[in-house]
């Protein structure tokens, strides 16, 4: 099988696993128990806090371990309008963000909240002019993504992140789930106060990931409970899944990214040769994801005569793949309808390699003339 899926989720790597079963078995008892199995199990979790946040460059005491990337997104943006809401209710976003953080200002402006949603340009990225531009007295936060999870496209985070330090009141969250461990981001450079992390987008497990929260920065708990991660976010926590995430991002640091890039760009040239595809990708994106449009033949169509040759990719993200409604993004884009129900998302990891790229371009050459054949039949 040739695996092209992974913005949905990676496959976990090996060891990660590894280390998930031994953790499970060994360190089973509950952190927050007084006695000495409940103080391994606490001891491991602080012990990978300090491994991710040393590997970050930040204070182990601003990792918040949560679910995964959805919650750390609610937790970032509900949490922070919550907490900031005496100083305003005003807060700044773009068209392109996943629906962890799109819906979760869509639920605060039910709540009373103001959200502008900035538009990306045709390539699909935020221009730092419109952000600040949108930013009003009442603003408390800015939610821009970093890597686009359909397109790609790398937003400008770092220049909207020095241009939010004139706005000393306004906190800067980035949504980081497709871009850690492939893009570089400098987070004080950067000015970021709030970064999200899910552990299945890195070879690590689903469940997994943390909130990173500068120090200083308040967010109101989403959670009422035990009081757990510094009275962050209550539950008993994952000690196996947490071990298994700092793994996973342990061997981040042993693989270079940009080797998935030299395979991206192969299959992106390759692509540019055909005259039936349309590329939405820009230059300007990560190592790992290219999105296309072969106009004529659905997007899904496409998904499942690949299936039949074992090559697995998806229409746009997972979340909305099944939701059969063409792509917010890509309409945010200016991406007509048509190309838009066409669109194919491949998103490769470090396990894939240079035969599997040639063996997608032979498959499409192969499909693409037959299912354009049936279409034609058809109409
Ligand atoms: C950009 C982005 N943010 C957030 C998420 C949600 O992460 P999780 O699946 O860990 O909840 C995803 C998942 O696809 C994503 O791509």
């Amino acid at each position: 099988m040739i695996y092209y899926d992974n913005s949905a989720t990676t496959m976990p790597d090996a060891s990660v696993m590894d280390t998930f079963m031994k953790a499970g078995i060994r360190f089973f008892a509950n952190p927050s128990s007084l006695h000495s199995p409940g103080m391994e199990a606490e001891r491991l979790i602080e012990k990978a806090r300090e491994q991710i946040a040393q590997l970050m460059g930040v204070s182990a005491d601003e990792i918040i371990f949560t679910s995964g990337g959805t919650e750390s997104n609610n937790l970032a943006i509900k949490g922070v309008a919550s907490f900031y809401r005496g100083r305003g209710r005003h807060i700044v976003t773009t068209m392109i963000e996943h629906p962890s953080v799109f819906e979760a200002c869509r639920d605060l402006e039910k709540g009373g909240y103001s959200v502008t949603y900035v538009m990306p340009d045709e390539n699909g990225l935020v221009r730092k002019e419109d952000i600040e531009q949108a930013i009003t007295d009442e603003t408390i936060l800015v939610s821009v993504m970093h890597v686009n999870n359909e397109t790609g496209a790398v937003q400008p985070v770092k220049e909207i992140g020095e241009l939010l330090k004139k706005y000393p009141s306004v906190l800067f969250h980035v949504d980081d789930v497709q871009g850690f461990g492939k893009v570089p981001l400098d987070l004080q450079a950067a000015g970021v106060d709030l970064l999200s992390v899910s552990g299945h987008k890195l070879h690590g497990l689903n469940g997994t990931g943390f909130l990173f929260k500068r120090h200083g920065v308040h967010v109101a708990p989403l959670f009422s409970g035990g009081g757990q991660e510094r009275g962050v976010r209550s539950g008993t926590e994952n000690a196996a899944g947490i071990a298994s995430l700092a793994k996973a991002i342990r061997l981040l640091q042993q693989s270079d990214p940009e080797k998935i890039r030299v395979l991206t760009e192969f299959i992106r040239g390759q692509l540019l040769k055909r005259e039936w595809v349309v590329i939405h990708t820009p230059l300007q994106s990560a190592p790992h994801i290219l999105h296309f449009s072969i106009p004529g033949i659905k997007g899904e169509v496409l998904v499942h005569a690949l299936e039949k040759e074992e090559i697995i990719v998806s229409t746009t993200s997972a979340c909305s793949s099944k939701q059969n409604k063409p792509s917010r993004i890509l309409e945010a884009m200016n991406v007509s309808r048509e190309h838009a129900a066409s669109a194919i998302r491949i998103s490769l990891s470090r396990y894939n390699i240079i035969k599997e790229a040639t063996q997608f371009i032979d498959a499409l050459d192969r499909i693409v003339p037959v299912l354009a054949k049936k279409r034609n039949e058809r109409t």
